[in-house]
C-alpha cells in the first residue's frame, strides 16, 4: 500500500495538516508515502494514477464555506480507481460550512471510497491575526491522533462511507461577506497592489496557483485573482497589500467576530 498526501494549498496550512496525517498513517501501516501538490497550475494538467489498495489523505481549504470553485474543473478529472480517501477540509476560524461534504462527494464520484474524513484550522488566508500560527502543536499533535485512528480502522477493514456534518453539496449556497447595510461585498475583481518595497524578485508569480502575476512585471496581472494569499504572505519586503475597501472591512469583520477558537473536527 501506499499513503498519499495529495492537497491544493496558497498558504501551506492545508498540505502542513495532509502531510501530517499521510505521513502518520503511513508509518503506523508501515506502508510507503508519497505526495502530490496540485497548487499551482503546470501540476493541475495531471494526477496521479491511483489504484485500489493506494489511500489517499486529500485536502483542500474553504473558500465561501465550500471546496474553492476554480478547482472543481480539475477536481472531478482525478480518477480514484477504488483508492481509499480521507477528504480533509482547512478552515479560517469561522467555519467549514459545507466543504468537507462536498469534497467527501466529489471523491466519492471521482471513483474512490471515502471511510474517514476531518476540518482543520488554519491561519485565515486574509489575515496575520485570525488563527495566527495556525494549525499549531495541539492541533498538529490532534492530527497525529486522528491518523492512528485512521490506521486502526484500515487493519480492522471498516472503509464504510462516512457520515460528515452538513447538507448535501448544492444545497447551501456559497457564504456571502456583507456590508454595514447588509448589502453583498463583491471581492470578485479585487487584486493585490504592489509597493515600491518590491525588487522584483518575483517569488509572487511563481507562488500564484491562479499563474496570474506576470513574470516580466510583477505589477501586472494576466488572469483572475482569487485573494488566496500567497503573493501577500510570500513576498519577503510585505510589498503585496489589498487597499479594495471592501475587502478590507470584510477583513475587519472576520478579525472581529471570530476571535474565539475554533476547533477541528473529525469524523471516524
Ligand atoms: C476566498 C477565501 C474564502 C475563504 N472562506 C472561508 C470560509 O468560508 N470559512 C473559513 O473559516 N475560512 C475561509 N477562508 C480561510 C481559509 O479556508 C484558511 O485560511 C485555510 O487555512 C487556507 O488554506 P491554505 O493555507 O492551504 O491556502 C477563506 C479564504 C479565502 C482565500
Ligand atoms: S514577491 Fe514581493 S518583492 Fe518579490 S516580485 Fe513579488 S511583490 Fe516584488
Ligand atoms: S494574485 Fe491573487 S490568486 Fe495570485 S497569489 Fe496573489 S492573491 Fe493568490
Amino acid at each position: 500500500m501506499t499513503v498519499w498526501a495529495m492537497y491544493w494549498s496558497a498558504t501551506g496550512t492545508t498540505e502542513k495538516v495532509v502531510t501530517t496525517i499521510a505521513q502518520t498513517t503511513a508509518a503506523c501501516l508501515g506502508a510507503a508515502f508519497q505526495s502530490y501538490d496540485f497548487t499551482l497550475p503546470g501540476m493541475r494538467e495531471h494526477a496521479p494514477e491511483f489504484m485500489a489498495d493506494d489511500l489517499v489523505v486529500f485536502g483542500t481549504p474553504t473558500y465561501a464555506g465550500r471546496v474553492p470553485n476554480v478547482l472543481l474543473p480539475y477536481l472531478t478529472t482525478v480518477r480514484g480507481n477504488g483508492a481509499l480517501a480521507v477528504p480533509i477540509v482547512l478552515f479560517g476560524n469561522r467555519n467549514f460550512d459545507d466543504a468537507l461534504i462536498e469534497l467527501r462527494d466529489i471523491l466519492a464520484a471521482d471513483g474512490f471510497r471515502p471511510f474517514a474524513a476531518a476540518a482543520f484550522v488554519g491561519e485565515h488566508s486574509f489575515s496575520n491575526t485570525l488563527a495566527a500560527g495556525r494549525p499549531d502543536a495541539d492541533d498538529l499533535a490532534l492530527a497525529v491522533r486522528f491518523a492512528e485512528q485512521v490506521a486502526n480502522r484500515l487493519r480492522d477493514g471498516r472503509v464504510d462511507l462516512i457520515e460528515v456534518d452538513g447538507r448535501a453539496e448544492g444545497q447551501r449556497t456559497y457564504y456571502q461577506p456583507r456590508d454595514r447595510a447588509g448589502n453583498p461585498i463583491d471581492i470578485r475583481r479585487v487584486k493585490p497592489n504592489t509597493s515600491d518595497a518590491c525588487d522584483d524578485c518575483g517569488l509572487c508569480a511563481a507562488a500564484c496557483p491562479m499563474g496570474s502575476i506576470d513574470l516580466q512585471d510583477v505589477r501586472n496581472y494576466v488572469g483572475i485573482c482569487i485573494k488566496c494569499g500567497a503573493c501577500v504572505k510570500k513576498c519577503p519586503h510585505g510589498a503585496k497589500y489589498y487597499d479594495d475597501s471592501g475587502y478590507l472591512y470584510h477583513k475587519a469583520e472576520l478579525e472581529a467576530e471570530y476571535q474565539r477558537r475554533a476547533e477541528p473536527s473529525c469524523y471516524i
